[in-house]
């Protein structure tokens, strides 16, 4: 095994207080595709940009558009956790992840098997009417054409923080709070350029944070270990 995957497998044998953040880096080998790589939503062409589609106004002006783009880029038929879902998982059935802090709308790190996750920008497993706040099936939002209304006549919306919408306030307290007391924080598949999310890096305080990401981040150079692999890859090792 490579020395910096062995230095991680070590910190977390001798830790009981490891937090995990991450974002859709972690997905990717699950089949969905991240945001600003190459082949990164970000990168494909749209009508719009997906920044834009995916924002408050956006949904309020447009929002036949907005679920075209949410029906064919955001849900996904058929994808499945991958080693780092499984593992995270596995790792918090051993008392060793204490949480799971996600940017990612998918879902998959509970369909693994994590019990404490943290969804900071929520997700579209979950449906409510944006008029009178009535829950309902996403698979009704997720597989319906045209826009999904409710019975009182408002429109149904992702349970999804969009751009200029703010992220909760309880989910976000709590992260800070796992983040602040964590032994090790490993963050992971995410670039790290959007906030506030990328910001809770800050709140860590120890000596043991470790980067898994293919590509480089603004904070590579605050990490003790960085790990431009995979990160099913990696986590299948650990
Ligand atoms: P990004 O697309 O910005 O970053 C994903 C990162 O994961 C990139 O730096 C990739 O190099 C890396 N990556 C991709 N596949 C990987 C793999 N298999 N192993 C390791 N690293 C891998 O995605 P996020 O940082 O999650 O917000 O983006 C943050 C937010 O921007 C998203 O939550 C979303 C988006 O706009 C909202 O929709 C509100």
């Amino acid at each position: 095994m490579e020395q910096d995957i062995q230095k991680l497998k070590n910190w977390i044998n001798h830790s009981d207080n490891v937090v995990f953040f991450g974002g859709a880096g972690v997905s990717t080998e699950s089949g969905i595709p991240d945001f600003r790589s190459v082949d990164g939503l970000y990168n494909q062409k749209w009508k719009y940009p997906p920044e834009t589609i995916l924002s408050h106004s956006f949904f309020e002006r447009n929002p036949e558009e907005y679920y075209r783009f949410h029906r064919e880029k955001l849900v996904i038929d058929g994808v499945r956790p991958n080693p780092a879902h499984l593992r995270l998982a596995e790792l918090e059935r051993q008392g060793k992840i204490k949480a799971v802090i996600t940017q990612n709308i998918d879902g998959l790190h509970q369909r693994a098997g994590s019990k404490n996750v943290l969804e900071l920008h929520g997700s579209i497993l979950r449906a409510y009417c944006s008029k009178c706040g009535k829950i309902w099936p996403a698979e009704f939002m997720n597989y319906s054409s045209g826009v999904p209304h409710c019975d009182c006549g408002g429109v149904i919306r992702p349970d999804i923080v969009l751009y200029e919408e703010p992220l909760d306030n309880h989910i976000m307290t709590e992260a800070i709070r796992y983040i602040e007391n964590a032994d090790v924080l490993i963050v992971g598949g995410t670039s790290l350029n959007v906030y506030p999310a990328a910001g809770l890096i800050n709140y860590y305080h120890g000596n043991k944070l470790a980067l898994v990401n293919l590509s480089t981040t603004p904070y590579d150079s605050f990490a003790d270990l960085v790990i431009h692999k995979k990160i099913g890859e990696v986590f299948s090792q650990l």
